[in-house]
């Protein structure tokens, strides 16, 4: 949750930085050289307009993250506003705003229901889903010789995989991707007045919508991660009515907003270099070449980008004390472009390795859907790159939002190089 903004550091000699705002336009679309150059300041700052910590290397996001005094702690919104009320449980309730021992309760019990097979089982839907997607796909290329694989591929894809992964109907992934995209909003700065009404009552459809489908998986179970997560059982414990919608509703939203992005980040970074492109291409029928790719789509424009923890107590931090009650935040896109950790970070090397990114985050809130979103990027890089051959990007939108990174638009063409698509 954005935080209102926090008393400067007093009594100690720190770096601030102003070198970036995350609501400059030119910052958004472009911050890798203003984090570069704060990360020649020192590698935790305090951000004077945020009114929090910022790290910059990839140690100090990596340390922040697993600290155990650096905790996601929720400020209630509800209080004095009642229709804050359901955001505030979907989030209290949920896995990824909780914290030890809830966090390690609700983990254990979310993770006991994933690790039923659904994932590996879902593997073939995945392919059908992207074959079926790039059909039309074709389609779009074949008359208008572009097509936004946004809109036409991207965001349909890992919301219909989290659907069939739950067993919510796929007819319904439109509404849920709205519901979700509401939500998320809110993680950005200074959310406007509509956008919060928006989120209070995604949040209300949304919760309403994941309690009746709950209910029909518990008198008519199936073999979908809903109904094990309905029959979860950790000794006598349990998810709570209230857990399991805030689990539900966590995995659809971070199930497929994170893997949208990281797809069309990672697809513009890849043909921005038409040399790196047609070396993946010549060899794609390689997994290990393709597992490298996606690793390195993840690392070079991270879709997630901010990650904050308040101190629960003063902590020591690479040079700085970061006070108690104090806010700090994991810059992950910063840490992903570290000179120290990753040789030319600017440079999108394909074949990359090791590549040890931030993007899954680290420590005990590391994405639970990590296997999940590798095994989708995978499917669906491979397919369309197989499909399309040579393409260069001819548009590019940037969302104007920093936390969550990504492309409103990203229409592609086939190539003007010669066409490999038949090779
Ligand atoms: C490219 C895609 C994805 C990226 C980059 C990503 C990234 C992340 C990151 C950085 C965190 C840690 C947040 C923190 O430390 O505060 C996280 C947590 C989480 N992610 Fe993902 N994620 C992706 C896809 C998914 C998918 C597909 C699912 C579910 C099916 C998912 C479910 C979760 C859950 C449940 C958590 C909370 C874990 C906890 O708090 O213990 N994510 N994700």
């Amino acid at each position: 949750m954005w935080p209102l903004p926090g008393a400067r550091p007093v009594g100690q000699s720190v770096g601030v930085t102003d070198l970036f705002d995350l609501r400059d336009p030119a910052f958004v679309t472009e911050p890798y050289g203003a984090l570069a150059a704060a990360r020649e300041q020192a590698p935790v700052l305090w951000h004077e307009g945020l009114g929090l910590w910022v790290t910059t290397t990839h140690t100090a996001a990596n340390d922040v993250l697993r600290d155990r005094r650096l905790g996601r702690i929720l400020r209630p919104r509800s209080e004095g506003d009642d229709a804050w009320t359901t955001f505030d449980w979907l989030h209290a309730d949920s896995i990824l705003d909780s914290e030890p021992p809830k966090h390690t309760r609700l983990r254990r019990l979310v993770a006991g229901a994933f690790a039923r097979g659904h994932v590996a089982r879902l593997r073939p839907r995945v392919e059908e889903i992207a074959s079926g997607l790039l059909d039309d796909v074709e389609r779009v290329l074949d008359r208008d010789s572009r097509v936004d694989v946004i809109a036409a591929y991207a965001e349909p894809l890992p919301v219909l995989v989290i659907c069939e992964l739950l067993g919510a109907p796929t007819a319904d992934w439109k509404v849920l991707r709205d519901w979700s995209q509401a939500i998320v909003r809110m993680y950005e700065v200074d959310p406007d007045a509509a956008s919060q009404r928006d989120a209070q009552r995604a949040c209300d459809e949304f919760a309403s919508y994941v309690e009746a489908l709950a209910a029909e998986r518990a008198s008519a179970p199936g073999d979908d991660l809903l109904t094990s997560l309905v029959q979860e059982r950790d000794g006598g414990d349990r998810l709570s009515p209230r857990e399991l919608v805030a689990t539900v509703v966590l995995l659809l939203n971070a199930g497929h907003e994170a893997s949208v992005n990281g797809f069309g980040n990672g697809l513009a970074s890849l043909l921005a270099d038409p040399g790196e492109r047609d070396a993946v291409l010549d060899r794609l029928d390689d997994a290990g070449v393709v597992e490298r790719l996606v690793e390195e789509m993840l690392r070079h424009d991270s879709p997630l980008h901010l990650f904050e923890r308040t101190a629960t107590a003063d902590v020591e931090l690479h040079g700085v004390t970061v006070r108690a009650g104090q806010k700090v935040a994991a810059l992950l896109g910063a840490a992903n472009r570290d000179p120290a950790v990753f040789a030319d970070p600017d440079r999108f090397d394909a074949s990359r390795e090791p590549n040890p990114h931030l993007a899954f985050g680290a420590g005990i809130h590391f994405c639970l859907g990590a296997p999940l979103a590798r095994m989708e990027l995978q499917i669906s890089t491979r397919a369309l790159l197989e499909r399309l051959g040579a393409i260069e990007v001819v548009e590019a939108v940037r969302r104007p939002t920093f936390v969550l990174r990504g492309y409103e638009r990203l229409v592609v063409s086939p190539s003007a190089g010669p066409d490999r698509s038949s090779e």
